[in-house]
């Protein structure tokens, strides 16, 4: 598989709801195609950490948007190695806390700062020499809508509830994680379609799969349709 259209572009575009398992699938997709792996919500994390951090008011959408242009960001595109510095500072694991997860929305309905961050994406991508998975909310659409494959990666809301809940430890109530999933995703979806495929973006509905199974039909469908 690693040998998979070796020398042609191979660019795999995931989108789905919070919860739906695309970063450990695409990453793990990634590792067996022997390819790059990029997480673009993790850009939009790091603009709100820095935001919140720096005293950027989240509402003033030109100060986002300057924030988002400015930002000195560094992001592995490894599947094998998961790092995201601000001005040289690792905050890999800070961008996963809940203060983030609450706060995010308002960058990403920012439109100035996405934007910018879909630039950076594109030139990541091309970093990579086309040869990448590239996850989030609006790649089959929007960053990548010429990619080799697209889909749409959907699953159940209880099923993305259970699964980020236990992403993080089991430390969040019922309440905490419908804020951080079903009610961030309601926000999100106000700037960018990640609930219903485009055309030609395949769904693939995960609800009943476990990780390995999902991971197998995202193989699967890549080697039908890039083929
Ligand atoms: O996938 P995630 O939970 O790490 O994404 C964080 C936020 O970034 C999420 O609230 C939606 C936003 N996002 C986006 O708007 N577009 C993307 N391509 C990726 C993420």
């Amino acid at each position: 598989m690693s040998g998979f259209r070796l020398g042609k572009s191979l660019v795999i575009a995931i989108d789905g709801p919070s919860g739906s398992g695309k970063s450990s699938v695409s990453r793990e997709v990634a590792r067996r195609f022997r390819a790059a792996y990029l997480d673009t919500g993790a850009m939009y994390r790091a603009v709100t950490l820095h935001c919140l951090a720096t005293g950027v008011d989240l509402e003033d959408r030109a100060a986002v948007e300057a924030a988002a242009r400015s930002l000195d960001l560094f992001v592995s595109t490894s599947p094998d190695r998961e790092s995201v510095t601000v001005d040289g500072a690792d905050v890999t694991a800070a961008i996963r806390e809940p203060g983030v997860s609450a706060s995010v929305s308002a960058v990403a309905t920012t439109l100035g700062a996405r934007a910018e961050l879909i630039r950076r994406q594109r030139a990541l991508i091309a970093g990579a020499g086309h040869r990448i998975v590239a996850e989030g909310r609006d790649i089959t659409t929007v960053v990548a809508p010429d990619a080799e494959v697209r889909i749409l990666l959907t699953a159940s809301e209880e099923a993305r509830l259970r699964r980020r809940g236990d992403q993080l430890g089991g430390t969040q109530s019922e309440a905490q994680l419908k804020r951080q999933v079903t009610d961030r995703d309601a926000r999100d979806s106000t700037v960018v379609d990640f609930r219903q495929a485009a055309d030609g973006v395949v769904t693939l509905d995960s609800s009943d799969l476990d990780f390995e199974q999902t991971v197998a039909a995202v193989v699967r469908i890549v080697r039908t349709v890039a083929n």
